[in-house]
């Protein structure tokens, strides 16, 4: 049982306009008293109803059925995949992490969910839950939505075939895709085996940020982000539908495929970005411009430039500054960083961080260049560039504390020792 991706549109938060049976969509109302082919119509709002217009996100779904039609709800336990991030004390230590192992059991997509952290939660509309995925099967004969927050996907192994009510995203490693809050969708996994990362945003919904100086191009552009085309099917059978609610799984049985959205038109729609689009920027004299200028999309807070979450990227590119220590320098920010590696090496770390690995810099804790990398980069000849080709890594940066949970404190795959890669980085002074 498999939709076919139909395609996509192209840009972000467009209207956009879809259907896989022609003639679906009414034109010039949004629910005549009779849809066409006997669908049912249905509005999907994802922010409030009265969010200026350039915020404002909602969508109108023509379907076999209405999304109320299922069975009653029962708690599902899972564990590892939740949203209590404590209120204990948070270690300001410095924190990293091999991959998560492949299961070793029939795991799907939300089975192989396991949390490592987040800040705020689902009731206060705010902060995030930081998860990892690792999946070696098909989800078969269940759905899922997430009430709490949009899931913006990172694959680091494996493509992912997400179907939607809105359509298909078929994503691989350096794509990212977003699911909107209460999207119901199954993922197959195209390889066999999937593994990466998501971030479950409480807060505003992900946007592009404005460019102020850099002017009308750059960065992530719109042109690159893509909706799927309607797609659907009209499957009965014995299902089941798996919400996520306030940081608790439930599950219902439902009769037919909720993905049975024959048409749509709106801006409220799943998207896919390919990261190697991105159009990076930087320095062509001297030092580094502050990491906000890879930013791909930007949860807002209330505080003007104080994003509730930044999804920042470090991709291929060209390091001519002269007289300059080029990897990351060591600093400390207010922001707390979780950091994964998608793809190749990281240019700031000598070994130790991997594809599929993750670290964990909370406000105000030191880090940069390990020792190999920071005496490597103080000899290097800067009248020449360097070319960083074969990478791709990315950070959530937020601006609560990330508050790590005791699975990830506790998980065998973390790095113990990670602190003592800034041990060999003895006194210099007086040089
Ligand atoms: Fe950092």
């Amino acid at each position: 049982m498999s939709i076919h991706s139909n395609g996509y549109q192209s840009g972000f938060g467009n209207e956009f306009a879809s259907e896989a049976v022609p003639g679906t969509l009414p034109v010039g109302r949004n629910s005549p008293q009779r849809v066409a082919h006997g669908l049912y119509a249905e509005q999907l709002t994802g922010t409030a109803f009265t969010a200026p217009r350039h915020a404002n996100r909602r969508s109108w779904l023509y379907r076999i059925r209405p999304a109320a039609v299922h069975g009653r709800f029962a708690p599902l336990s899972q564990p590892a995949f939740h949203n209590d991030f404590g209120s204990g004390p948070v270690t300001p230590e410095q924190l990293r992490w091999n991959p998560l192992p492949l299961p070793e059991v029939p795991t799907d997509f939300v089975a192989g969910l396991f949390t490592m952290g987040g800040n705020g939660g689902p009731q206060a509309g705010t902060g995030v839950g930081i998860h990892l995925y690792a999946a070696n099967r098909d989800m078969q004969g269940r759905f899922f939505y997430d009430a709490d927050g949009e899931l913006l996907i990172v694959p680091q192994l494996g493509r992912l075939h997400i179907e939607t009510e809105l359509g298909v995203l078929d994503v691989e490693p350096q794509e990212i895709a977003v699911v909107p809050r209460g999207v119901r969708f199954r993922v197959a996994l195209a390889d066999g085996t999937a593994r990466g990362y998501v971030c479950e945003n409480f807060g505003a919904l992900l946007r592009l940020p404005d460019l102020g100086p850099i002017g009308s191009n750059g960065l992530a552009n719109p042109r690159d982000f893509l909706a799927p085309q309607a797609a659907f099917e009209d499957v009965e059978g014995e299902f089941e539908l798996i919400a996520k609610l306030q940081g608790h799984l439930w599950r219902a049985p439902i009769d037919h495929s909720p993905l049975d959205v024959v048409g749509w038109h709106g801006n409220y729609a799943p998207y896919r970005y390919d990261l190697r689009r991105f159009n990076t920027i930087g320095s062509i004299s001297y030092d580094h411009p502050d990491p906000s200028i890879f930013l791909v999309l930007h949860s807002p807070s209330d505080t003007p430039g104080t994003s509730n979450m930044d999804f920042v990227i470090f991709p291929p590119r060209i390091l001519a500054m002269r007289d300059t220590f080029r990897p990351p320098w060591f600093h400390r920010n207010v922001a707390s960083e979780f950091m994964g590696l998608i793809h190749g090496a990281y240019d700031a770390k000598a070994d130790g961080f991997v594809p599929g690995g993750c670290s964990l810099h909370n406000c105000m804790t030191g880090h940069g260049p390990d020792a190999a990398t920071f005496e490597k980069a103080s000899a290097a000849d800067t009248r020449t560039p360097d070319y960083i080709e074969d990478t791709m890594a990315f950070m959530f940066e937020t601006r609560a504390v990330i508050r790590p949970c005791a699975q990830a404190l506790e998980a065998a795959h973390r790095q113990q020792d990670y602190p003592d890669c800034w041990r060999g980085l003895g006194k210099r002074f007086p040089g």
